[in-house]
Protein backbone atom coordinates (compact mmCIF):
# COMPACT_ATOMS: atom_id res chain seq x y z
CA UNK A 1 0.00 0.00 0.00
CA UNK A 2 2.84 2.37 0.79
CA UNK A 3 4.56 1.20 -1.74
CA UNK A 4 2.28 1.57 -4.61
CA UNK A 5 1.18 5.53 -2.84
CA UNK A 6 5.07 6.25 -3.15
CA UNK A 7 5.48 4.99 -6.55
CA UNK A 8 2.48 7.03 -7.51
CA UNK A 9 3.55 10.21 -6.12
CA UNK A 10 6.12 9.90 -3.99
CA UNK A 11 4.32 11.03 -0.74
CA UNK A 12 6.48 8.89 1.46
CA UNK A 13 9.75 9.94 0.80
CA UNK A 14 8.59 13.66 1.39
CA UNK A 15 7.60 12.57 4.59
CA UNK A 16 10.55 10.93 5.21
CA UNK A 17 12.94 13.42 4.31
CA UNK A 18 10.45 16.42 6.04
CA UNK A 19 11.05 14.41 8.78
CA UNK A 20 14.23 13.45 8.95
CA UNK A 21 15.70 17.58 9.13
CA UNK A 22 18.39 18.29 11.02
CA UNK A 23 18.44 20.00 14.46
CA UNK A 24 21.72 21.38 15.12
CA UNK A 25 22.40 21.40 19.31
CA UNK A 26 19.52 18.23 19.15
CA UNK A 27 15.25 18.79 20.00
CA UNK A 28 14.76 21.80 22.24
CA UNK A 29 11.60 22.56 24.45
CA UNK A 30 12.94 26.42 23.06
CA UNK A 31 11.71 25.67 19.66
CA UNK A 32 7.93 24.73 19.97
CA UNK A 33 6.53 28.23 19.69
CA UNK A 34 6.53 28.12 15.82
CA UNK A 35 4.61 24.87 15.54
CA UNK A 36 2.54 26.09 18.64
CA UNK A 37 1.88 28.77 16.81
CA UNK A 38 0.64 26.27 13.43
CA UNK A 39 -1.72 24.78 15.90
CA UNK A 40 -3.58 27.85 17.23
CA UNK A 41 -3.82 28.88 13.08
CA UNK A 42 -5.44 25.25 12.60
CA UNK A 43 -7.75 25.48 15.39
CA UNK A 44 -9.01 29.14 13.87
CA UNK A 45 -9.53 27.54 10.63
CA UNK A 46 -11.34 24.65 11.85
CA UNK A 47 -13.57 26.59 14.01
CA UNK A 48 -14.03 29.71 12.05
CA UNK A 49 -15.27 27.49 8.99
CA UNK A 50 -18.00 26.34 11.18
CA UNK A 51 -19.09 28.88 12.85
CA UNK A 52 -19.97 30.68 9.16
CA UNK A 53 -22.56 27.66 9.25
CA UNK A 54 -24.39 30.18 11.98
CA UNK A 55 -23.33 33.48 11.12
CA UNK A 56 -25.16 35.80 8.55
CA UNK A 57 -23.21 38.88 7.71
CA UNK A 58 -25.58 42.15 7.46
CA UNK A 59 -26.74 44.77 10.09
CA UNK A 60 -30.06 43.26 10.63
CA UNK A 61 -29.13 39.52 11.13
CA UNK A 62 -24.68 39.72 12.01
CA UNK A 63 -25.65 40.50 16.41
CA UNK A 64 -29.00 38.10 15.50
CA UNK A 65 -27.18 35.55 14.28
CA UNK A 66 -24.68 35.80 17.47
CA UNK A 67 -26.69 35.60 19.49
CA UNK A 68 -28.19 32.60 18.36
CA UNK A 69 -24.83 30.84 18.81
CA UNK A 70 -24.43 32.13 22.16
CA UNK A 71 -28.00 30.78 23.20
CA UNK A 72 -26.88 27.05 21.57
CA UNK A 73 -24.35 25.37 24.23
CA UNK A 74 -22.37 23.63 21.36
CA UNK A 75 -21.68 26.51 19.07
CA UNK A 76 -20.92 28.84 22.15
CA UNK A 77 -18.49 26.62 22.81
CA UNK A 78 -17.28 26.83 19.04
CA UNK A 79 -17.44 30.49 19.40
CA UNK A 80 -15.92 30.15 22.20
CA UNK A 81 -12.70 28.19 21.38
CA UNK A 82 -12.05 30.63 18.09
CA UNK A 83 -12.20 33.64 21.14
CA UNK A 84 -9.78 32.28 22.85
CA UNK A 85 -7.67 30.56 19.38
CA UNK A 86 -6.87 34.21 18.56
CA UNK A 87 -5.74 35.63 21.72
CA UNK A 88 -3.50 32.02 22.13
CA UNK A 89 -2.61 32.78 17.77
CA UNK A 90 -1.57 36.55 18.76
CA UNK A 91 -0.05 35.65 21.84
CA UNK A 92 2.33 33.00 20.27
CA UNK A 93 3.19 34.44 16.68
CA UNK A 94 4.51 37.45 19.39
CA UNK A 95 6.46 35.26 21.70
CA UNK A 96 7.88 33.01 18.49
CA UNK A 97 8.78 36.61 17.29
CA UNK A 98 10.30 37.54 20.11
CA UNK A 99 12.22 34.65 20.52
CA UNK A 100 13.84 34.93 17.05
CA UNK A 101 14.30 38.68 18.14
CA UNK A 102 16.64 37.46 21.09
CA UNK A 103 18.45 34.84 19.57
CA UNK A 104 19.37 37.05 16.90
CA UNK A 105 17.91 34.07 14.70
CA UNK A 106 17.07 37.20 11.93
CA UNK A 107 20.34 37.52 11.02
CA UNK A 108 21.95 36.65 7.41
CA UNK A 109 20.56 34.29 5.65
CA UNK A 110 16.71 34.33 7.31
CA UNK A 111 16.26 38.08 6.70
CA UNK A 112 13.50 37.22 4.67
CA UNK A 113 12.14 34.93 6.69
CA UNK A 114 12.16 37.66 9.83
CA UNK A 115 10.23 39.47 6.62
CA UNK A 116 7.73 36.90 6.30
CA UNK A 117 6.90 36.29 10.00
CA UNK A 118 6.59 39.99 10.76
CA UNK A 119 3.98 39.92 7.97
CA UNK A 120 2.11 37.35 9.62
CA UNK A 121 2.42 39.18 12.67
CA UNK A 122 0.28 41.76 11.01
CA UNK A 123 -2.19 39.21 9.07
CA UNK A 124 -2.51 38.50 12.64
CA UNK A 125 -3.48 41.63 13.62
CA UNK A 126 -5.73 42.65 10.98
CA UNK A 127 -7.60 39.50 11.42
CA UNK A 128 -8.30 39.69 15.40
CA UNK A 129 -9.26 43.47 14.19
CA UNK A 130 -11.81 42.32 11.20
CA UNK A 131 -13.34 39.74 13.76
CA UNK A 132 -13.80 42.26 16.53
CA UNK A 133 -16.75 43.90 14.13
CA UNK A 134 -18.63 40.98 13.28
CA UNK A 135 -20.36 40.07 16.26
CA UNK A 136 -22.18 44.02 15.68
CA UNK A 137 -22.86 44.35 19.43
CA UNK A 138 -22.11 47.96 21.39
CA UNK A 139 -18.36 47.17 21.42
CA UNK A 140 -17.95 45.55 18.02
CA UNK A 141 -19.39 48.73 16.82
CA UNK A 142 -17.81 51.35 18.52
CA UNK A 143 -14.39 49.36 19.19
CA UNK A 144 -14.01 49.49 15.23
CA UNK A 145 -15.52 53.25 14.55
CA UNK A 146 -12.12 54.42 16.53
CA UNK A 147 -10.11 52.09 13.91
CA UNK A 148 -12.16 53.00 11.03
CA UNK A 149 -11.68 57.31 11.75
CA UNK A 150 -7.92 56.48 12.73
CA UNK A 151 -7.60 54.76 8.89
CA UNK A 152 -9.45 58.17 7.39
CA UNK A 153 -6.79 60.27 9.57
CA UNK A 154 -3.89 60.31 6.68
CA UNK A 155 -4.31 62.84 4.17
CA UNK A 156 -6.19 60.28 1.12
CA UNK A 157 -7.14 58.67 4.14
CA UNK A 158 -10.78 59.40 4.14
CA UNK A 159 -11.09 57.25 0.91
CA UNK A 160 -9.67 54.18 2.11
CA UNK A 161 -11.85 54.94 5.32
CA UNK A 162 -15.19 54.55 2.83
CA UNK A 163 -13.62 51.86 0.89
CA UNK A 164 -13.43 49.72 4.21
CA UNK A 165 -16.59 51.17 5.83
CA UNK A 166 -18.33 50.85 2.29
CA UNK A 167 -19.88 54.42 2.65
CA UNK A 168 -20.11 57.19 4.82
CA UNK A 169 -21.51 55.22 7.79
CA UNK A 170 -21.14 51.63 9.48
CA UNK A 171 -23.71 49.76 8.37
CA UNK A 172 -24.23 46.22 6.30
CA UNK A 173 -21.71 47.41 3.69
CA UNK A 174 -19.30 47.50 6.58
CA UNK A 175 -19.27 43.60 7.76
CA UNK A 176 -19.83 42.07 4.64
CA UNK A 177 -16.00 44.02 4.00
CA UNK A 178 -14.81 42.84 7.41
CA UNK A 179 -16.35 39.49 7.12
CA UNK A 180 -14.96 39.30 3.50
CA UNK A 181 -11.52 39.92 4.76
CA UNK A 182 -12.10 37.70 7.83
CA UNK A 183 -12.94 34.16 5.90
CA UNK A 184 -10.92 35.39 3.06
CA UNK A 185 -8.29 37.41 1.99
CA UNK A 186 -6.69 37.48 5.30
CA UNK A 187 -6.70 33.59 5.81
CA UNK A 188 -5.81 33.34 2.11
CA UNK A 189 -2.59 35.57 2.79
CA UNK A 190 -1.91 33.56 6.23
CA UNK A 191 -1.83 30.33 4.45
CA UNK A 192 0.40 32.02 1.31
CA UNK A 193 2.65 33.90 3.86
CA UNK A 194 3.17 30.56 6.29
CA UNK A 195 4.06 28.21 2.96
CA UNK A 196 6.73 30.85 2.15
CA UNK A 197 7.76 31.12 5.79
CA UNK A 198 8.26 27.21 5.88
CA UNK A 199 9.93 26.83 2.54
CA UNK A 200 11.96 29.61 3.49
CA UNK A 201 12.79 27.56 6.83
CA UNK A 202 13.63 24.51 5.40
CA UNK A 203 15.99 25.86 2.99
CA UNK A 204 18.25 27.77 5.52
CA UNK A 205 17.72 25.20 8.10
CA UNK A 206 16.95 26.17 12.19
CA UNK A 207 19.30 29.16 13.38
CA UNK A 208 19.89 26.41 16.30
CA UNK A 209 21.33 27.98 19.81
CA UNK A 210 23.70 30.98 20.16
CA UNK A 211 27.30 29.42 20.50
CA UNK A 212 30.61 30.19 20.38
CA UNK A 213 31.71 27.70 17.50
CA UNK A 214 28.52 25.47 15.84
CA UNK A 215 30.75 22.71 15.32
CA UNK A 216 30.69 21.61 19.03
CA UNK A 217 26.78 21.14 19.06
CA UNK A 218 25.68 17.81 19.02
CA UNK A 219 23.58 16.95 15.95
CA UNK A 220 19.66 15.98 15.90
CA UNK A 221 16.78 15.07 14.40
CA UNK A 222 12.98 16.25 14.18
CA UNK A 223 11.93 13.18 14.25
CA UNK A 224 11.17 11.69 16.88
CA UNK A 225 12.18 14.11 20.00
CA UNK A 226 11.17 17.60 18.28
CA UNK A 227 8.06 16.04 17.14
CA UNK A 228 7.06 15.17 20.03
CA UNK A 229 8.15 18.09 21.96
CA UNK A 230 5.96 20.29 19.45
CA UNK A 231 3.04 18.02 20.02
CA UNK A 232 2.90 18.11 23.36
CA UNK A 233 3.41 21.85 23.46
CA UNK A 234 0.23 22.20 20.81
CA UNK A 235 -1.47 19.81 23.47
CA UNK A 236 -1.06 22.42 26.30
CA UNK A 237 -2.02 25.00 24.64
CA UNK A 238 -5.37 23.60 23.26
CA UNK A 239 -6.26 22.47 27.00
CA UNK A 240 -5.69 26.19 28.10
CA UNK A 241 -7.95 27.56 25.70
CA UNK A 242 -10.61 24.51 25.97
CA UNK A 243 -9.90 25.69 29.94
CA UNK A 244 -10.84 29.56 29.18
CA UNK A 245 -13.41 28.80 26.76
CA UNK A 246 -15.30 27.00 29.44
CA UNK A 247 -14.18 29.37 32.65
CA UNK A 248 -14.35 32.69 30.78
CA UNK A 249 -16.64 32.54 27.47
CA UNK A 250 -16.94 35.65 25.67
CA UNK A 251 -19.33 38.37 26.04
CA UNK A 252 -21.95 39.39 23.96
CA UNK A 253 -23.08 43.18 24.44
CA UNK A 254 -25.98 44.51 23.46
CA UNK A 255 -27.02 45.26 19.32
CA UNK A 256 -24.76 48.18 18.16
CA UNK A 257 -27.08 51.63 18.41
CA UNK A 258 -25.19 54.33 16.79
CA UNK A 259 -27.30 56.55 18.55
CA UNK A 260 -25.66 55.68 22.04
CA UNK A 261 -22.91 57.90 21.74
CA UNK A 262 -22.44 57.78 25.90
CA UNK A 263 -21.09 54.09 25.38
CA UNK A 264 -17.19 53.73 25.66
CA UNK A 265 -15.47 50.98 23.18
CA UNK A 266 -12.58 48.78 24.95
CA UNK A 267 -10.13 47.87 22.49
CA UNK A 268 -9.00 43.56 22.04
CA UNK A 269 -6.23 43.05 24.46
CA UNK A 270 -3.56 43.13 21.69
CA UNK A 271 -4.27 46.48 20.73
CA UNK A 272 -4.63 47.77 24.21
CA UNK A 273 -1.25 49.64 23.92
CA UNK A 274 -2.02 51.70 21.00
CA UNK A 275 -5.00 52.75 22.18
CA UNK A 276 -2.93 53.62 25.25
CA UNK A 277 -0.41 55.69 23.20
CA UNK A 278 -3.24 57.55 21.26
CA UNK A 279 -4.75 58.88 24.73
CA UNK A 280 -1.06 59.04 26.54
CA UNK A 281 0.55 61.68 23.65
CA UNK A 282 -1.82 64.27 24.49
CA UNK A 283 -1.92 63.56 28.10
CA UNK A 284 2.32 63.82 27.96
CA UNK A 285 1.88 67.09 25.55
CA UNK A 286 0.44 69.03 28.62
CA UNK A 287 2.62 68.01 31.20
CA UNK A 288 5.51 69.19 29.08
CA UNK A 289 5.46 73.08 30.08
CA UNK A 290 6.59 73.90 26.90
CA UNK A 291 3.36 76.15 25.52
CA UNK A 292 3.41 75.73 21.96
CA UNK A 293 3.20 72.08 22.96
CA UNK A 294 0.33 72.44 25.33
CA UNK A 295 -1.71 74.30 23.09
CA UNK A 296 -1.47 71.58 20.17
CA UNK A 297 -2.52 69.02 22.53
CA UNK A 298 -5.58 68.44 20.98
CA UNK A 299 -4.35 69.41 17.73
CA UNK A 300 -5.67 66.51 14.82
CA UNK A 301 -1.56 65.75 13.89
CA UNK A 302 -0.98 64.77 17.48
CA UNK A 303 -3.77 62.14 16.84
CA UNK A 304 -2.13 61.22 13.32
CA UNK A 305 1.26 61.06 15.24
CA UNK A 306 0.30 58.84 17.93
CA UNK A 307 -2.45 56.42 16.18
CA UNK A 308 -0.30 56.40 12.34
CA UNK A 309 2.84 57.72 12.48
CA UNK A 310 4.96 56.54 15.92
CA UNK A 311 3.18 52.71 14.76
CA UNK A 312 4.51 52.86 11.39
CA UNK A 313 8.05 53.99 12.08
CA UNK A 314 7.60 51.28 14.83
CA UNK A 315 6.97 48.34 12.40
CA UNK A 316 9.15 49.11 10.08
CA UNK A 317 11.91 48.70 12.30
CA UNK A 318 11.20 45.82 13.03
CA UNK A 319 10.87 44.67 9.38
CA UNK A 320 13.84 46.06 8.95
CA UNK A 321 16.00 44.92 11.96
CA UNK A 322 18.48 42.34 9.83
CA UNK A 323 19.62 45.17 8.19
CA UNK A 324 19.83 47.80 11.11
CA UNK A 325 21.48 45.33 13.54
CA UNK A 326 24.81 44.82 11.89
CA UNK A 327 27.24 42.63 14.06
CA UNK A 328 28.03 39.93 12.95
CA UNK A 329 27.91 37.53 15.55
CA UNK A 330 24.47 36.18 17.71
CA UNK A 331 26.05 36.02 20.62
CA UNK A 332 24.71 38.00 23.54
CA UNK A 333 27.30 39.97 25.09
CA UNK A 334 27.90 41.81 21.34
CA UNK A 335 23.99 42.63 21.11
CA UNK A 336 23.77 44.27 24.49
CA UNK A 337 22.36 47.30 22.72
CA UNK A 338 19.13 45.84 21.02
CA UNK A 339 18.40 43.56 23.73
CA UNK A 340 17.97 46.54 26.29
CA UNK A 341 16.29 48.07 23.77
CA UNK A 342 13.50 44.78 22.87
CA UNK A 343 13.51 45.11 26.82
CA UNK A 344 12.50 48.82 26.86
CA UNK A 345 9.93 48.62 24.20
CA UNK A 346 8.42 45.65 25.73
CA UNK A 347 8.01 47.21 28.98
CA UNK A 348 6.76 50.26 27.14
CA UNK A 349 4.13 48.55 25.64
CA UNK A 350 3.16 46.20 28.51
CA UNK A 351 3.16 50.05 30.96
CA UNK A 352 0.69 51.76 27.67
CA UNK A 353 -1.73 48.83 28.08
CA UNK A 354 -2.07 49.26 31.86
CA UNK A 355 -2.25 53.01 31.33
CA UNK A 356 -5.25 52.33 28.82
CA UNK A 357 -7.09 49.87 30.77
CA UNK A 358 -6.75 52.48 33.50
CA UNK A 359 -8.41 55.21 31.60
CA UNK A 360 -11.02 52.79 29.69
CA UNK A 361 -12.29 52.00 33.19
CA UNK A 362 -11.90 55.65 34.59
CA UNK A 363 -14.19 56.56 31.58
CA UNK A 364 -17.14 53.47 32.10
CA UNK A 365 -17.22 54.57 35.43
CA UNK A 366 -17.69 58.70 34.38
CA UNK A 367 -19.92 57.31 32.14
CA UNK A 368 -22.37 56.74 35.09
CA UNK A 369 -24.26 53.73 32.32
CA UNK A 370 -24.87 50.02 34.67
CA UNK A 371 -23.74 47.56 31.97
CA UNK A 372 -26.47 45.22 31.81
CA UNK A 373 -25.52 41.46 32.44
CA UNK A 374 -25.68 39.18 29.60
CA UNK A 375 -28.54 36.97 30.80
CA UNK A 376 -30.24 40.60 30.51
CA UNK A 377 -28.92 41.35 26.82
CA UNK A 378 -29.30 37.39 25.29
CA UNK A 379 -33.08 37.54 27.01
CA UNK A 380 -34.41 41.07 25.94
CA UNK A 381 -35.28 41.72 22.34
CA UNK A 382 -37.28 39.42 20.95
CA UNK A 383 -39.96 41.91 19.74
CA UNK A 384 -37.38 43.21 17.38
CA UNK A 385 -36.29 40.51 15.17
CA UNK A 386 -38.88 40.81 12.48
CA UNK A 387 -39.82 36.71 12.52
CA UNK A 388 -40.64 37.18 16.81
CA UNK A 389 -42.52 40.53 16.01
CA UNK A 390 -44.49 38.35 14.17
CA UNK A 391 -44.83 35.94 16.85
CA UNK A 392 -45.87 38.47 19.40
CA UNK A 393 -47.76 40.77 17.10
CA UNK A 394 -49.61 38.96 14.75
CA UNK A 395 -49.15 35.28 16.36
CA UNK A 396 -51.00 33.15 13.34
CA UNK A 397 -48.83 31.09 11.37
CA UNK A 398 -49.41 32.84 7.95
CA UNK A 399 -47.83 35.77 9.58
CA UNK A 400 -44.87 33.77 10.68
CA UNK A 401 -44.71 32.57 7.30
CA UNK A 402 -45.05 36.12 5.94
CA UNK A 403 -42.17 37.27 8.60
CA UNK A 404 -40.28 34.31 6.91
CA UNK A 405 -40.80 35.71 2.58
CA UNK A 406 -40.48 38.83 4.20
CA UNK A 407 -37.12 38.39 5.40
CA UNK A 408 -36.07 37.03 2.36
CA UNK A 409 -37.74 39.27 -0.46
CA UNK A 410 -38.05 42.74 1.05
CA UNK A 411 -36.16 43.54 3.72
CA UNK A 412 -33.22 44.34 1.34
CA UNK A 413 -35.04 47.08 0.24
CA UNK A 414 -37.38 48.31 2.95
CA UNK A 415 -35.52 47.46 5.91
CA UNK A 416 -35.67 44.50 8.74
CA UNK A 417 -38.51 45.92 10.48
CA UNK A 418 -39.93 47.85 7.41
CA UNK A 419 -38.39 51.02 8.24
CA UNK A 420 -37.59 51.83 4.51
CA UNK A 421 -34.53 53.36 3.22
CA UNK A 422 -34.43 56.67 1.88
CA UNK A 423 -33.97 57.16 -1.44
CA UNK A 424 -34.30 52.74 -2.20
CA UNK A 425 -37.67 52.00 -0.76
CA UNK A 426 -40.51 53.49 1.02
CA UNK A 427 -41.67 52.95 4.65
CA UNK A 428 -44.07 49.95 5.62
CA UNK A 429 -44.42 51.38 9.44
CA UNK A 430 -46.36 54.07 9.81
CA UNK A 431 -47.56 53.90 6.19
CA UNK A 432 -51.89 54.74 5.86
CA UNK A 433 -51.35 52.73 2.41
CA UNK A 434 -50.01 49.80 3.55
CA UNK A 435 -52.59 49.35 6.64
CA UNK A 436 -55.28 50.70 4.55
CA UNK A 437 -56.81 48.12 1.35
CA UNK A 438 -55.71 44.76 1.63
CA UNK A 439 -56.75 44.59 -2.26
CA UNK A 440 -54.76 47.55 -3.34
CA UNK A 441 -51.56 46.37 -0.87
CA UNK A 442 -51.66 42.64 -2.60
CA UNK A 443 -52.11 44.24 -6.15
CA UNK A 444 -48.68 46.24 -5.51
CA UNK A 445 -46.96 43.09 -4.40
CA UNK A 446 -48.22 41.24 -7.19
CA UNK A 447 -48.08 43.82 -9.69
CA UNK A 448 -45.36 46.02 -8.82
CA UNK A 449 -45.56 50.19 -8.41
CA UNK A 450 -44.43 52.97 -10.18
CA UNK A 451 -45.57 55.87 -9.40
CA UNK A 452 -46.05 58.63 -6.24
CA UNK A 453 -46.77 56.74 -3.29
CA UNK A 454 -49.36 57.73 -0.56
CA UNK A 455 -46.41 58.88 1.46
CA UNK A 456 -45.52 61.79 -1.43
CA UNK A 457 -42.50 60.59 -2.14
CA UNK A 458 -41.14 59.02 -5.61
CA UNK A 459 -38.39 56.57 -6.18
CA UNK A 460 -35.91 56.10 -8.63
CA UNK A 461 -36.30 52.36 -8.99
CA UNK A 462 -39.57 50.47 -9.13
CA UNK A 463 -41.29 48.10 -6.73
CA UNK A 464 -40.72 44.70 -8.56
CA UNK A 465 -43.64 42.67 -9.43
CA UNK A 466 -43.89 39.23 -7.78
CA UNK A 467 -46.55 37.28 -8.68
CA UNK A 468 -43.95 35.06 -11.04
CA UNK A 469 -41.69 34.58 -8.04
CA UNK A 470 -43.69 34.29 -5.40
CA UNK A 471 -46.97 31.85 -4.48
CA UNK A 472 -50.35 33.20 -3.75
CA UNK A 473 -50.31 31.61 -0.36
CA UNK A 474 -46.68 33.45 -0.01
CA UNK A 475 -48.37 37.02 -1.28
CA UNK A 476 -50.96 36.21 0.98
CA UNK A 477 -48.31 35.72 3.95
CA UNK A 478 -46.07 38.55 3.22
CA UNK A 479 -49.31 41.36 2.75
CA UNK A 480 -50.69 39.65 6.24
CA UNK A 481 -47.19 40.13 8.08
CA UNK A 482 -46.35 43.70 6.97
CA UNK A 483 -49.95 44.70 7.64
CA UNK A 484 -50.11 43.50 11.09
CA UNK A 485 -46.90 41.78 12.05
CA UNK A 486 -43.95 44.62 11.62
CA UNK A 487 -44.03 47.22 14.41
CA UNK A 488 -46.80 49.15 15.42
CA UNK A 489 -49.19 48.02 12.38
CA UNK A 490 -52.19 45.85 13.80
CA UNK A 491 -54.38 45.58 10.43
CA UNK A 492 -56.08 42.72 9.61
CA UNK A 493 -55.11 39.43 7.48
CA UNK A 494 -55.51 38.50 4.07
CA UNK A 495 -56.27 35.46 2.98
CA UNK A 496 -55.04 33.13 0.18
CA UNK A 497 -58.27 33.41 -1.79
CA UNK A 498 -57.95 37.37 -1.35
CA UNK A 499 -55.33 37.10 -3.85
CA UNK A 500 -56.51 37.13 -7.33
C1 LIG B 1 -35.86 46.31 -5.23
C2 LIG B 1 -36.35 46.93 -4.03
C3 LIG B 1 -37.69 46.45 -3.47
C4 LIG B 1 -38.02 45.19 -3.05
C5 LIG B 1 -37.13 43.95 -3.05
C6 LIG B 1 -39.36 45.26 -2.56
N1 LIG B 1 -39.83 46.52 -2.68
FE1 LIG B 1 -41.68 47.18 -2.14
N2 LIG B 1 -41.26 48.98 -2.93
C7 LIG B 1 -40.09 49.38 -3.52
C8 LIG B 1 -40.19 50.72 -4.03
C9 LIG B 1 -39.08 51.50 -4.75
C10 LIG B 1 -41.51 51.14 -3.76
C11 LIG B 1 -42.13 52.47 -4.15
C12 LIG B 1 -42.45 52.40 -5.64
C13 LIG B 1 -42.89 53.70 -6.19
O1 LIG B 1 -43.75 54.34 -5.59
O2 LIG B 1 -42.37 54.06 -7.25
C14 LIG B 1 -42.14 50.03 -3.06
C15 LIG B 1 -43.45 50.05 -2.61
C16 LIG B 1 -44.04 49.05 -1.89
C17 LIG B 1 -45.35 49.11 -1.33
C18 LIG B 1 -46.30 50.29 -1.45
C19 LIG B 1 -45.97 51.30 -0.38
C20 LIG B 1 -46.64 52.63 -0.60
O3 LIG B 1 -46.54 53.47 0.28
O4 LIG B 1 -47.23 52.84 -1.70
C21 LIG B 1 -45.59 47.92 -0.69
C22 LIG B 1 -46.86 47.50 0.05
C23 LIG B 1 -44.42 47.12 -0.85
N3 LIG B 1 -43.49 47.81 -1.58
C24 LIG B 1 -44.28 45.83 -0.35
C25 LIG B 1 -43.21 45.03 -0.66
C26 LIG B 1 -43.14 43.63 -0.31
C27 LIG B 1 -44.20 42.85 0.46
C28 LIG B 1 -41.96 43.16 -0.79
C29 LIG B 1 -41.44 41.71 -0.74
C30 LIG B 1 -42.25 40.70 -1.32
C31 LIG B 1 -41.28 44.27 -1.43
N4 LIG B 1 -42.06 45.38 -1.32
C32 LIG B 1 -40.02 44.18 -2.02
C33 LIG B 1 -38.91 48.62 -3.58
C34 LIG B 1 -38.84 47.28 -3.26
Amino acid sequence: MLNWLESRTGFVSMAKDFLTEDIPGGASYWYVFGSATMFAMILQITTGIFLTFFYAPSAATAWESTRAIYLNPYTHFLLSLHYWGASAMIALVFLHLLQVLIWGAYKSPRELQWIVGVLLLVVTLVLGLTGYLLPWDMDAYFASQVSLNIAGLPPGGGILQSIAQGGGTMGTDTINRFFGLHVWLMPAALVLLVGAHLAIFRWNGPAGPVVDDPRKMRPGRFWPDQMFMDAVASFVVFLIIIALSFIAPPFLDAKADPTNASFVPYPAWYFLFLFGLLNFVPVLLQGSHIQFLVEQANAPWVELFAAIVVPTIGGLIVLLLPWLDRSTTRSFASRAGILWTTFVVIACIVGLSFYAQGTIQAKIAASGVTPQTEAQILAAPEAEAPAAAAASGASSPLAAQGAKVFAQNCSGCHGAQGMGQPGVAPPLVKNPFVTGDAKKVVDVIANGLHGQTVLGQTYGAPMPAWKSSLSKNDIAAVATFIRGGLPGNSAGPVKESDVP
